[in-house]
């Protein structure tokens, strides 16, 4: 997708389609009200005709709107101003872009001008260009007639009113375009079935990019070199999969030589079966989704490295296939993790967290100023918060609220739920230094407190993504969450 940003006058602008909010119809301003009079009222009398729905985010296509020298004038109503907030934009911006995608306009205009002001033009074109890649995501490397669309929106352009504005609003084209083409590869690494996603395939991927861009530096671990460190958790998960593990290290470099970096670790469980705990059989394939906390590393680190945002991020995704075999690990198996301490295997589909837990520890090395860990962990989370938000924890209330912050500003929820010590003796075991489930109570809580016993040396954060890393049903298909998220935490802390 290509973006523009510009000083214009949008009633002038010869384009495909142009998009134009209605905020207040019966006292235009802004871009409407500029069409509106070059037009002499005709843009009023539609308006006043009464079919563009007043809900926030209806649609109405016209064309040869006198007034607009555009081909197409796509109506867009912002719906009641008292109501209007970023979550509204972002929603109105989505259908605008969808019925762009959907007519045969391979471009579209709109302007900063008429939008109910919540915030500043870097805002605004941030959802904008956001909303434009969404649009356009389509996941159909599988299809054997992989039919492009035949009319995809390949060209954006925003109109401003000054220079300070055109400044403003270039960052955030800029900032937009990184978070949704992020999102894009987090989605497309999540779509991709575990046949294909493996943890080989997640390493080439990681490989493939480091080769793309100077600045990533990239590093895999194959089962040896785990076995030699003593990766004992990590390697009993992929005991029961022909497919053999592996550990992927993504150093981007873009801050200072010196200043620490920030760690990202993320679940790549190319697909869960739950081992000999197996799981039943319904919807079992959406358990090629139990990579998506590495695939939003992935995608985040794309972001970091399309803006070069001056940090040092380090991504880190430890991989495996949780599959039941003669050799899996069994109920009752005791494994030594990374950092000495033993875990008894009550049930093996609590694989996540044994990947995690030496992760977690291998990190230590690189003296984290941060370690946020992303992972689909735990399908209590989904019955505490649904599909909305994903669940935060840690040892670090400032970081929490800097990833709450940023998560408000992306539209990217989180839920904060407690580590209090309390919950830690649910892993109490009888032969091991702990058990690695804490039984159903709580159990997107102690999931936590089993990495919080890996977490102590440095700040550390958790977020569950169970509930809000991919859509069933119909609409089945990875979100791309919680790269905003990410993406967004990440500039703040650039900027500080
Ligand atoms: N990957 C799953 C969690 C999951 C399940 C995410 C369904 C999204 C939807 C994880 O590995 C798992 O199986 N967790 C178990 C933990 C339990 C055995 C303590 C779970 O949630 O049932
Ligand atoms: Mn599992
Ligand atoms: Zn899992």
């Amino acid at each position: 997708m290509q973006f523009q940003v510009k000083q214009g006058d949008l009633s002038t602008a010869k384009t495909p389609c142009l998009i134009v909010p209605i905020a207040d119809r019966t006292r235009l301003d802004g871009a409407a009200a500029t069409i509106d009079k070059a037009g002499d009222g005709a843009l009023s009398a539609i308006l006043k005709k009464g079919d563009l729905s007043e809900d926030c985010g209806g649609i109405q296509m016209l064309y040869d709107l006198p007034g607009a020298q555009a081909e197409r004038v796509l109506l867009l109503s912002l719906g009641e101003p008292e109501e209007w907030n970023r979550a509204k934009q972002r929603d109105a911006l989505a259908s605008a872009f969808g019925a762009v995608e959907r007519s045969k306009a391979t471009s579209a205009t709109l302007s900063t001008a008429g939008w109910i002001q919540n915030g500043d033009a870097t805002t605004l074109a941030r959802d904008i260009a956001i909303a434009a890649i969404d649009a356009g995501y389509h996941f159909n490397q599988c299809k054997s007639d992989a039919k492009a669309p035949r009319h995809p929106l390949k060209k954006v352009i925003l109109l401003t009113a000054s220079r300070a504005e055109t400044k403003d609003a270039r960052i955030g084209i800029e900032q937009g375009r990184a978070i949704g083409n992020g999102m894009s590869l987090t989605r497309d690494l999540g779509n991709l079935p575990g046949n294909l996603c493996t943890p080989k395939y997640l390493a080439s991927k990681a490989r493939a990019m480091g080769r793309q861009a100077g600045g990533l530096k990239v590093r895999v671990l194959d089962e040896a070199a785990m076995k030699k460190l003593g990766m004992g958790a990590l390697l009993s998960v992929a005991r029961g999969s022909r497919q053999p593990a592996r550990f992927i290290i993504m150093e981007y470099k873009g801050g200072k030589a010196g200043q620490k970096p920030v760690v990202l670790v993320g679940k790549g469980v190319t697909f869960d079966a739950g081992g000999i705990s197996i799981k039943p059989s319904a919807q079992m394939d959406e358990m090629k989704y139990d990579m998506c906390g590495a695939a939003s590393v992935f995608g985040t680190l794309q972001a970091c490295l399309e803006m070069e945002l001056p940090l040092n991020v380090i991504g880190v995704v430890p991989s495996a296939e949780n599959l039941p075999d003669g050799d899996a690990s069994k109920p009752g198996d005791i494994v030594t993790s990374l950092s000495g301490q033993t875990i008894e295997i009550l049930n093996t589909d609590a694989e996540g967290r044994l990947i995690l837990c030496d992760a977690l520890t291998y990190v230590e090395r690189f003296k984290p100023a941060a370690v946020v860990d992303i992972a689909t962990l735990t399908g209590a989370c989904i019955i505490a918060l649904g599909h909305e938000a994903s669940a935060v924890m840690g040892n670090d209330e400032s970081l929490i609220d800097e990833l709450k912050q940023a998560s408000e500003e992306a539209g990217d929820r989180v839920w904060q739920l407690p580590l209090w010590d309390e919950y830690q003796q649910q892993l109490d075991s009888n032969f091991a230094d702990m058990a690695n489930i804490g039984g159903r109570p709580a159990g997107s809580i102690t999931a936590g407190c089993f990495l919080s016993r890996f977490t102590k040396n440095y700040s550390w954060a958790h977020l569950d993504i169970a509930g809000t890393a991919w859509k069933s049903g119909k609409e089945k298909g990875a979100t791309g969450r919680p790269v905003p998220l990410l993406t967004t935490w990440l500039i703040e802390r650039a900027g500080k």
